[in-house]
């Protein structure tokens, strides 16, 4: 058994204003409350937009909820001129444990590179926002068999000139990009292929303490239904959730159901 919790992050994208956000909360909150999960079990995060983020951590912390929050997307800039960015010392103040950097979303839409996505890590680690790494192949990469060495230079490329000691705590999340939003789940089999791959290579790279001690979690199309066969593979510490976790009552089902309530 392995010591990694598991993690469930619910990533809710461009989704749900403040008002929404709150009432999806709670509701997560009550939803979970029979399971009585703790944190030897797992490990229960929202990812609201960023308009949100104080109104939940004002819910959360004012009711001492069990769950934590992050943040999409942080600036690679220090605080300053840089309009419509987000500073990681910000989130920090807020209160954030996580924030995700280089989701394929982001990829594609504000052609992030490696190269960004490493200068992002790099403004998180230093004000202990602990980042999620996105990473994953697309479905011509798949198709071509290159799935693996792709993904694992992305990872490479996005952890260019860290130390093991740096990187403490990281999360790399493998989202093949043909698996979201898309009702298309990598199989469990996929899911442990790659997430195996990737720990060796950061064995190979940053040691064996980090390779133990990251976690590495699958994302794409994961539902209540499917959560606890990905999830049991050694190598598959959690999920990385999209639109089932908008719903508080799913979220709380797809929790359920990786830690087996
Ligand atoms: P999905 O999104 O669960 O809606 O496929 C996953 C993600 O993009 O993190």
């Amino acid at each position: 058994m392995s010591e990694r919790t598991l993690l469930l992050a619910g990533n809710w994208k461009m989704n749900h204003d403040h008002l929404e956000a709150i009432a999806t909360v709670q509701k997560l909150a009550w939803s979970l409350e029979d399971a009585k999960l703790d944190d030897a079990s797992c490990e229960v995060v929202v990812i609201p937009p960023f308009t949100d983020l104080r109104s939940v951590q004002t819910l959360i912390q004012g009711d001492k909820l069990w769950l934590r929050y992050g943040a999409q997307d942080v600036s690679r800039h220090q605080p300053g001129a840089h309009t419509g960015e987000i500073a990681a010392s910000f989130l920090s103040r807020l209160g954030c444990s996580y924030v995700v950097v280089g989701h394929s979303e982001r990829r594609a839409d504000n052609h992030e590179t490696n190269e960004i996505v490493a200068a992002k890590i790099r403004a998180a680690v230093g004000h202990d926002l602990t980042p999620i790494l996105c990473v994953g192949e697309s479905l011509a990469e798949r198709q071509d068999g290159h799935h693996i060495d792709f993904t694992l230079g992305q990872m490479e490329e996005s952890l260019a000139g860290f130390t093991a000691a740096e990187l403490d705590g990281l999360v790399i999340a493998y989202e093949p990009v043909w698996a979201i939003g898309t009702g298309e789940t990598a199989t469990a089999a996929d899911a442990a292929e790659m997430a195996a791959a990737i720990r060796q290579r950061l064995a190979e790279r940053f040691g064996d303490g980090l390779a133990a001690a990251t976690r590495i979690l699958y994302g794409g199309s994961v539902k209540a239904d499917n959560v606890a066969e990905i999830v049991a593979s050694p190598d598959v510490d959690g999920a990385l959730v999209g639109g089932a976790s908008l719903s508080g009552p799913d979220f709380a089902a797809l929790c359920k159901a990786a830690v087996g309530k």
